[in-house]
């Protein structure tokens, strides 16, 4: 079992633009031929920041046409909000706050031995780090950049640096990159802060 932050950037380190906005990603290549499905397949708890359910619940009639339904997974989603959220019908969520550390082992649990995917955004996926608790960042880079916008993952990460593993060219769009996070990484570069 692993914790992965899955997700796909510009080339200059942005998930989102300022407002929010995906419009860049979509064009830039065609699902099926990413590893989606194999990961997903893989996955058995999901967590996610509240911008980015937000961004599910705007985005309800683009997912309805693209999967069918308003809620694409079928896995238990714990949702990091320090506010009410209005609910998916029928989604299996969870809504938390606070330390990813005191959320983790019922995730873990829940995941059945699967791995815990961490959605996004970056910040999160970067408590999960902090807490010595993400094994792998996966991302696809796009071959776009945005200037500014949400960034991929707001830590310093030097020392040890990430192990890359797994480097595929998806068309002209998309590289996707796997690293391995290496243990005490987040406590290292902490102390040289
Ligand atoms: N490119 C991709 O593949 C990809 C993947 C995922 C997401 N995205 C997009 O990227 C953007 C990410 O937005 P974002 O950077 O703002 O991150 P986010 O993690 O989606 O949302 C951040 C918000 O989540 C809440 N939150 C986070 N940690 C919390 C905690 N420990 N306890 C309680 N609440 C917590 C806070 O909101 P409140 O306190 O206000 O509730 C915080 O402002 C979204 O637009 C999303 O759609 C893109």
């Amino acid at each position: 079992m692993k914790t992965q932050y899955y997700t796909a950037s510009s080339l200059d380190g942005f998930i989102a633009t300022e407002d929010d906005s995906l419009e860049w990603l979509h064009a830039l290549g065609d699902i099926g031929e990413t590893g989606y499905a194999e990961f997903i397949a893989g996955v058995g708890a999901l967590a996610m920041g509240a911008t980015t359910y937000e961004w599910m619940l705007r985005n309800s009639e683009r997912v309805i046409a693209e999967v069918g339904s308003a809620w694409p997974y079928s896995q238990p989603t714990w949702v990091f909000t320090s506010r009410t959220l209005p609910r998916v019908a029928g989604a299996d969520l969870r809504f938390v706050r606070g330390d990813v550390r005191a959320v983790f082992p019922e995730m873990r649990a829940a995941a059945g031995g699967k791995n815990v995917w961490v959605v996004g955004g970056g910040d999160l996926a970067g408590q999960f780090h902090d807490a010595g608790l993400l094994d792998e960042i996966i991302v696809q880079i796009g071959s776009v950049t945005l200037g500014r916008g949400k960034p991929l993952f707001p830590r310093r990460l030097t020392s040890p640096p990430l192990r890359l593993v797994a480097v595929r060219q998806i068309g002209p769009g998309l590289a996707e990159l796997r690293y391995e996070v290496p243990v005490g990484g987040a406590e290292a570069d902490a102390d040289k802060a």
